[in-house]
């Protein structure tokens, strides 16, 4: 989820402006920093690793010349935060500069297609195929005016991007375009502005043109020019004036980052769909040779653990082992050994017990898969093989989208080995397939549909002293999850099992008006999970129910429902039901007057042990 930035001045230079807009972007990243400006017909060009100030320091980015520019904020997808994969991204010939946002999904074909044309590529990047694209486009048909080079070049990419791309062949211009990742511009008497997001540019003007999916733009000094990207069909749109003060705007204007990161959720959810098929298939394999696997983890990186462990069970028969972290060296340290697999999950990739645990089992010779957040990070430096999960910088203590982007890559993965291994029938493979990729829009709609409803729960149920969270099978994680949200931000004791444990000793405490949450959906475990309900609403419990859409059964007997849209594979289910036991969770911690975004006593990252 990297920042892109350019601006057109009338006068003064370009560099300051970027600078200063890209750090108010480095919420989106900040693994690298770089930026290109003209002068003269001359590109002019400053990049490395590290945040903006660090890099400022040594290369004092602000000397670039030029009233014309573009600048990028890092965040890691492909290739590791180092100088060489930094943006901007040039062509062979240095005369064009690209900075992007988001993944181009054929760039390994594009890539070997102009390798076999002699162009030569410097980074790992997906990125860097888009101006040697736009070169050898322009080799090819030499009429073509760059701006036309560029829109024929669109054409030909898949994925997402927000693109600023500059060269000297136009040296009066910056060339944008939106397809999925964010874009928008500024205007004001001094020029134009094209950014990631709008707090960029919100200290210098309040006037902003939003930019679509499928538009180019054309920046000049004198204004901006959108037309479609398919057929140049001219597209007019006025700016409008944003009313956010600049802490509203890093916040889109949510009021807390919590909030904005739970309606992330589709985008990210987007982006795992994109992950680095190479990656995928090399996990895979390991996998499969695998003779015992552990599942590492902590917090909420352990919840995505536990529901994989049934993912891969039920998809390849392939049986893992879900550990805490922490608890990692105590219950296995000795037997782990060199035909031992750990697949470590971290979104931070820094987490102390789960370094300390996968170090164990590195020094006893095991083999070391991980899927993290941050590439660059500890855990991607001592793994055999990472794959990132692509959810970019979640700033909210209380982890949500990364949650929801983990499991989408554990059931990409255990979606693969089912297909390597032939355990299922390719009719399920194909249908589980198209529930993953409906997954974004399903969590959309119980975003959309279901947080009004949620917030009225969490004005009914505040003050309960105590709640329960169950569910049967890969439910019980869905339920551990919700239970964890609530506690963390609202500090509300809470209690979560398999709904089947629950008559073992937990029932114990119902009483009337006890508040318990079930987690319900349609899969086999829903008759059994009825009787459990029942159980409970003998003794007296408040019973709130979140379940598929059309469960008349379990609506009737639940005192509160949420919906989740119906027909999701039970594999996949703990993605979209996790979704209101984080809204419950948030608007809960509101209702009794805590920033969800800073829980006490807590840290995003937690580096000891
Ligand atoms: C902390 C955070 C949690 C997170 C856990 C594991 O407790 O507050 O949100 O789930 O660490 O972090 P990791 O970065 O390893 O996923």
């Amino acid at each position: 989820m990297c920042g892109i930035f350019g601006c057109v001045l009338k006068e003064g230079n370009a560099a300051p402006v970027i600078r200063s807009s890209l750090k108010r972007l480095e919420y989106r990243g900040y693994d690298s920093v770089g930026i290109a400006t003209i002068s003269d017909g001359k590109i002019y060009l400053k990049k490395d690793q590290g945040k903006i100030d660090d890099v400022h320091k040594i290369l004092n980015l602000d000397d670039l010349p030029g009233n014309i520019g573009i600048g990028h904020t890092r965040w890691a997808t492909h290739g590791a935060p180092l100088k060489v994969n930094s943006h901007p991204h040039a062509d062979c010939t240095g005369e064009i500069m690209v900075v992007h946002n988001g993944i181009i999904e054929n760039f390994m074909a594009l890539r070997t297609e102009l390798q076999n044309l002699d162009h030569t590529f410097v980074s790992k990047t997906d990125t860097e195929v888009i101006p040697h694209l736009i070169e050898e486009t322009l080799k090819e048909n030499p009429k073509l005016s760059f701006v036309d080079a560029v829109q024929e070049s669109l054409k030909r990419l898949e994925g997402s991007y927000a693109l600023a791309i500059i060269s000297t062949k136009e040296p009066d211009k910056i060339i944008c375009a939106r397809n999925e990742s964010p874009l928008v511009l500024g205007i004001n008497g001094n020029g134009v502005f094209c950014a990631s997001d709008i707090p960029a540019f919100l200290p210098v003007t309040n006037k902003a043109v939003m930019v679509n999916n499928g538009e180019l733009v054309i920046l000049t000094a004198q204004g901006y020019e959108i037309k479609k990207i398919r057929d140049s069909s001219p597209v007019s749109r006025e700016p409008v004036t944003i009313e956010w003060t600049a802490e509203m705007a890093v916040k889109q204007g949510y009021p807390h980052f919590m909030i904005k990161e739970i309606h992330e959720q589709p985008e990210t959810l987007r982006n795992t769909l994109r992950m680095q098929e190479h990656y995928l298939d090399l996990l895979t394999t390991f996998l499969d040779r695998a003779n015992e696997v552990f599942l590492v983890a902590c917090g909420t990186s352990y919840h995505a653990c536990l529901a994989a462990s049934y993912m891969f069970s039920k998809l390849a028969f392939l049986p893992t082992y879900p550990v805490y972290a922490s608890e990692f060296i105590e219950q296995h340290g000795k037997s782990v050994n060199i035909d031992s697999t750990i697949l470590a999950v971290s979104q931070s990739g820094e987490t102390a017990d789960t370094i300390a645990a996968v170090t164990c089992a590195q020094q006893r010779a095991a083999t070391i898969l991980s899927l993290t957040n941050v590439i660059g990070s500890t855990l991607t430096r001592i793994s055999r093989v990472y794959i990132g999960q692509q959810s970019g910088p979640e700033i909210g203590v209380a982890a949500t989208k990364t949650f929801t982007s983990q499991l989408s890559v554990l059931a990409q993965l255990a979606l693969r080995l089912a297909k390597k291994r032939g355990k299922v029938s390719q009719d399920e493979i194909d249908s589980l397939e198209e529930n993953l990729d409906k997954l974004p829009d399903i969590v959309d709609t119980v975003v959309k549909t279901q947080e009004e409803k949620v917030k009225q729960i969490a004005k009914k149920y505040k003050d309960s002293k105590v709640f329960f969270f169950l569910g049967r099978g890969i439910s019980t994680a869905t339920a551990y999850e919700g239970r964890l949200k609530l506690m963390e931000i609202a500090y509300i004791p809470s209690i979560a099992f398999p709904a089947g444990e629950s008559k073992h000793g937990p029932i114990s405490l119902v009483e009337n008006g006890f508040p318990v949450v079930f987690i319900c959906p349609k899969d086999d475990s829903h008759k059994t999970l009825i009787g459990n309900i029942m159980e409970m609403k003998a003794r007296g419990a408040s019973i709130i129910a979140v379940v598929e859409e059309g469960d008349e059964e379990i609506k009737t007997l639940a005192d509160e429902y949420v919906e989740v849209p119906k027909g999701i594979p039970s594999v996949l289910s703990p993605i979209p039901f996790a979704v209101p036991l984080q809204l419950l969770a948030y608007y809960v911690a509101l209702e009794k007057g805590y920033n969800p975004d800073m829980p006490r006593n807590l840290a995003k990252s937690v580096t000891v042990k």
